[in-house]
């Protein structure tokens, strides 16, 4: 079979990136450029920012990565870009690029739905993996347990109801005053910290899969308060680790939940919270235990990132999946429309 190479765009938050992959596995480059600092001082992403940054870097991040890869543009068989969801400014700057030089070039377009890539990421890192199996992709703005039935076909078990579970890292660092993001920051802080020290509620759905965690982010600003009036020193590590054993425990008894009762005995990891610390060990553990199969993309192939997109893009394209340039960018979409 012909080999194919993937062009991957990704600028759907903070990060403007690309990437080439070859046949939907193999990593050529993968070029990030993130406006995070820029974003810190904000406490979170300020998308009028983001969408400039995206602008300025968008050409030499796309170069690099052909240049890396020692690809030229006229080698490139396929280029996909994420079109949602997402920051629509952002989007739409990697979406006028991809469209551009899928017009320039003649060369297929695809739209990748941004949840699909984070899943895609994991075929970069597993030759062996192939649909079906249970995904949790946990981010910034989304926490799915999605049943992957084929490339492409995803059906979604569960779904948080409040707060996505990075949201509830970001929101929680914020109260502690460790700053933006969260996720790396309480991962870190946790590492010192007793998971013991305090037992936050994890939110339970009588036959659903699915998480809420705005009680839990609740739980913890109520207790700081309690200490602040009372006089007494805020346990930062304690309390971050404490945090994070009720979210990863949730994320993880939930996931497995639905691994179970759909027979499947494979287990992935994806999106920005998959590179916790905590939440990659007790996966480990348990599909250990469980007699199943886990995989997990590398920690740079947890957020967000072109490769990812290239890959999603590959499997899409050999499913006959192209967009035409009539695509637009879309802040919501759902993954079971894909
Ligand atoms: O996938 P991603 O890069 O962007 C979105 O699609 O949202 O995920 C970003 C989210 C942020 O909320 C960040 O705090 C969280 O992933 N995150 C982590 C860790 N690294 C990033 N959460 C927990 N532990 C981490 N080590
Ligand atoms: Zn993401």
């Amino acid at each position: 079979m012909k080999d194919i190479l993937t062009l991957g765009i990704e600028s759907s938050c903070d990060e403007t990136a690309a990437a080439v992959v070859l046949n939907g596995r193999k990593l050529l480059s993968n070029v990030i450029s993130s406006s995070l600092e820029l974003h810190k001082a904000y406490g979170g992403v300020v998308p009028e920012i983001a969408s400039r940054k995206h602008l300025e870097f968008i050409v030499p991040v796309i170069d690099s990565a052909l240049k890396e890869a020692g690809v030229p543009l006229e080698k490139v068989d396929v280029i996909g870009v994420t079109f949602g969801p997402g920051l629509v400014g952002g989007l739409l700057v990697g979406l006028m690029a991809a469209k551009g030089l899928a017009y320039a070039t003649g060369k297929p377009l695809v739209g990748v739905h941004h949840l699909e890539g984070h899943i895609s990421a994991n075929y970069l890192e597993s030759e062996e993996l192939k649909p079906p199996f249970i995904t949790l992709v946990a981010s910034g703005g989304h926490s799915h347990i999605v049943l992957v039935e084929d490339y492409g076909k995803y059906r979604i078990l569960g779904r948080t109801r409040d707060d996505a579970a990075g949201e509830a890292y970001d929101k929680v660092s914020r109260a502690l005053g460790l700053g933006y993001p969260g996720g790396p920051a309480i991962d870190k802080a946790a590492k010192s910290g007793n998971p013991k020290y305090f037992t936050f509620p994890k939110t339970r759905f009588k036959d659903s899969y699915d998480f809420s965690f705005s009680g839990i982010k609740t739980a913890v600003l109520n207790h700081l308060n309690s200490l602040k009036m009372a006089g007494q020193p805020v346990p930062v590590e304690d309390i971050c680790a404490s945090f994070q054993e009720a979210v990863c425990g949730i994320l993880c008894e939930n996931t497995f939940k639905a691994a179970r009762d759909t027979g499947m005995k494979t287990v992935v990891l994806a999106g920005g919270v998959a590179a916790n610390s905590r939440l990659r060990d007790l996966f480990d553990e348990t599909a250990k235990k469980k007699g199943m199969v886990l995989e997990k993309p590398s920690r740079i192939l947890c957020t967000d990132n072109g490769a990812m997109i290239a890959s999603a893009a590959y499997f899409a394209y050999m499913k006959g999946r192209t967009s035409d340039l009539s695509l637009n960018a879309e802040a919501t979409y759902s993954l079971e429309d894909m």
